[in-house]
């Protein structure tokens, strides 16, 4: 990474004076393969319904946390932190929507965003992360060298973003403190 590298946390606002840089991130991932939720066709004015409609209430509602990565002025990676869990897990957030532009990986941007939304996540006093990836992804890895562990996999989880096939997803969790109730 540069030194012009950096990384901002996003309000509702800043979602939309930065929309095209995040329709772009989201659709360009998209059409490169990445297993996020969305499937083809899918066009940018998709990606930037999902800005406007999801994570600008979400944020406005302060349940949702965004983390942006700057590389020379553009946006080059991003990830969410959903705190809107049940009352009986006020310890527990969820990892959603990690994605680096396909023009900025592999130089350690997805993992300094996880390493950083965990910061946050501790902070809000959230000691359990859970996350699910598609089995067999680059994420995977990268995950487990975060030091998730795999608690299980569901086969046929998710549909493939462009092909009629359905894939396995490996769901994951992380401690980031004791277990609550548990005898140290
Ligand atoms: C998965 C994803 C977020 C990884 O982003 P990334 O920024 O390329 O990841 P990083 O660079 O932080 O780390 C990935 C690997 O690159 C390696 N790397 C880091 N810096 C590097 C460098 N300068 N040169 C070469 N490799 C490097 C890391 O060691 C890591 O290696 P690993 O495969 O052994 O884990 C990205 O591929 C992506 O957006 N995929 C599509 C969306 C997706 O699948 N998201 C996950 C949803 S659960």
């Amino acid at each position: 990474m540069t030194d012009r590298t950096a990384i901002a946390r996003f309000s509702s606002e800043d979602v939309e004076a930065h929309l095209a840089g995040l329709t772009e991130i989201l659709h360009a991932s998209v059409m490169a393969g990445a297993s996020i939720n969305f499937i083809l066709p899918y066009a940018p004015s998709d990606a930037a319904r999902f800005w406007i409609d999801k994570v600008r209430p979400a944020l406005d509602g302060g349940k949702l946390v965004m983390l942006v990565s700057w590389v020379e002025g553009r946006i080059a990676g991003t990830v969410q932190l959903d705190c809107d869990m049940p009352p009986n897990q006020p310890h527990r957030a969820e990892i959603r929507k990690l994605m680096v532009h396909p023009a900025f990986r592999n130089r350690g941007i997805a993992r300094a965003l996880m390493m950083e939304i965990e910061r946050v996540a501790a902070d809000q006093g959230r000691s359990l992360i859970t996350l699910d990836t598609r089995t067999g992804d680059k994420a995977e890895p990268l995950y487990a060298s975060l030091g998730y562990v795999t608690f299980g996999i569901v086969p046929g989880y998710a549909r493939d973003v462009s092909e009629d096939r359905f894939d396995d997803c490996s769901f994951m969790y992380k401690r980031l403190g004791p277990q609550p109730g548990a005898s140290v």
